[in-house]
């Protein structure tokens, strides 16, 4: 295992239910974070817990393309070029085809696929002009098996998919490596905005979601985890 010690790590969705975790482990070992959500309080709240320096958080929305561009600049001065750019950021609207709305549709693909593109796309020069890097992203589950109720959302988590899959072939000369991270569901904020019964005593806990990337952190770059798939033990759809 590579150590976290000094590693330059930036974590968006930092401030959901997952990333609140990651950022906690990451920070025990170390690392030296920037983090960025959505919510300025909730990014503030989180930074403050941690003994986080202020600057090292921003708070923007990733279907903005000069937001973005803003939090790359702010991380190139305040972290420099990051070694691992971990994307958490995603929402989730579950409902019947029929009752999808073109907005549901719409901010489905804006927010966890064109927010991905935008997001990585920013650090990719700077983590090709440093010739290595680690990009983590969680496609989840329903981005290789769709359930019912899921086809805007899983459009989206299919999209990364199929988004990260043609940046390795482009990226194959360089030494930055891309994971997909499949979880199958967790018992975070992300299912209180959605109408479905669900069994969350069932789902994997935050914490066992957030420790699975912080594993992923520490790989050794000789090789790379192209994929790894964590689901709850009576629920697996894999
Ligand atoms: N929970 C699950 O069962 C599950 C399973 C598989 C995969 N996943 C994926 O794992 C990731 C994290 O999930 P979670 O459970 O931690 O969900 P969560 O608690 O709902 O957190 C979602 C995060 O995404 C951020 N976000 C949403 N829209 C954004 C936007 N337009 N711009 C910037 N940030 C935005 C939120 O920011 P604010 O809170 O600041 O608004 C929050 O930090 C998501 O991509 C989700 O699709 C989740």
């Amino acid at each position: 295992m590579e150590k976290l010690s000094g590693k330059k790590i930036v974590v968006a969705g930092a401030t959901g239910g997952i990333g609140r975790q990651l950022v906690k482990l990451l920070h025990q070992g170390g690392a030296q974070l920037f983090v960025t959500g959505r919510n300025q309080q909730k990014l503030d709240e989180l930074v403050h817990s941690l003994g986080i320096s202020p600057s090292q958080s921003m708070a923007v929305d990733l279907k903005s393309e000069s937001e973005v561009a803003a939090l790359q600049q702010q991380v190139a001065t305040q972290l420099g070029t990051p070694d691992i750019l971990v994307n958490l950021a995603g929402i989730g609207i579950i409902k019947s085809f029929e009752q999808l709305s073109v907005e549901d549709f719409r901010s489905s693909l804006d927010t966890n696929l064109v927010g991905a593109f935008l997001l990585v796309r920013s650090f990719i020069p700077a983590m090709k002009e440093a010739k290595k890097g680690l990009i983590i992203n969680v496609p989840g589950v329903l981005g290789k098996v769709p359930m019912a109720g899921a086809a805007a959302y899983s459009a989206s988590k299919y999209g990364i998919v199929g988004m990260m899959q043609s940046l390795r072939e482009e990226l194959k000369r360089t030494e930055i490596r891309i994971t997909n991270l499949f979880l199958g569901g967790v018992d975070s904020p992300f299912w209180d905005t959605i109408d479905l019964k669900v069994q969350k005593e069932r789902m994997i806990r935050e914490e066992e979601a957030a420790r699975s990337i912080w594993f992923l952190c520490q790989q050794p770059a000789s090789g790379v985890v192209s994929e790894m798939v964590l689901q709850p033990f009576n629920h697996q759809a894999i």
